[in-house]
């Protein structure tokens, strides 16, 4: 089966907004391949949804797509996990940075989160949080925004993904030709 992405547009306040139909784990993989490759260093990403909807596995699968040479895994009890490159001159990739702020009150997702703005200061990476609204940032903190929800009734492995630029929105990456696009909102 062919990967088959749709994108619609959303009432929302957003300048920018696409949302994806991501029928298998696959399809989540090829969503983090080509936003690797659309990412920049000082990049903000807020991730969000219920438990088990996949942010862990959609960071883990960026984390391969940068080709760092860690497995992603869930950062709920050490709070940050740091995905570097081994050798930064060969690799010329991206940095992760990768936080769950579920158990954290506000004050301690912000001081986390302004340990994450300096960590990028030193490093050319990107900032990867889930559970982001923990720290009650303004939307603008945030570069993108991912909205991961199940969909049940088209299978275990269907997920839609809402990809959101609050901010300056850049020109999305170029969808894979097997995108089907339903209608697409022009910032
Ligand atoms: N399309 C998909 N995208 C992401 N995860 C998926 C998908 N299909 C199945 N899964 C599974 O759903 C589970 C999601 O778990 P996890 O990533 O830890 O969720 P979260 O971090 O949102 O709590 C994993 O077992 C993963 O293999
Ligand atoms: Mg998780």
């Amino acid at each position: 089966m062919p990967l088959v992405y749709q994108t619609y547009p959303l009432k929302s306040d957003s300048p920018h907004t696409v949302c994806l139909h991501l029928p298998t784990l696959a399809a989540t993989q090829a969503v983090a391949n080509l936003l690797a490759t659309w990412l920049q260093a000082g990049d903000t990403l807020a991730l969000q949804g219920e438990m088990g909807s996949g942010k862990t596995t959609w960071v883990a699968a960026l984390v391969q797509a940068l080709q760092l040479p860690h497995t992603a895994g869930s950062p709920t009890y050490t709070l940050v996990h740091e995905y570097v490159p081994s050798r930064r001159e060969a690799n010329n990739t991206l940095a992760v940075w990768h936080s769950d702020w579920y158990r954290l009150e506000p004050a301690g997702a912000q001081a986390l989160w302004h340990e994450g703005l300096a960590w990028q200061d030193e490093t050319e990476g990107v900032l990867v949080v889930e559970w982001p609204q923990r720290a009650q940032l303004p939307l603008q903190a945030w570069t993108l925004c991912l909205a991961l929800a199940p969909l049940p009734a088209l299978g275990d492995e269907a997920r839609s993904l809402t990809l959101t630029q609050p901010l300056q929105p850049r020109p999305w990456p170029e969808w894979p030709v097997s995108c089907r696009v339903v209608n697409e909102e022009t910032p």
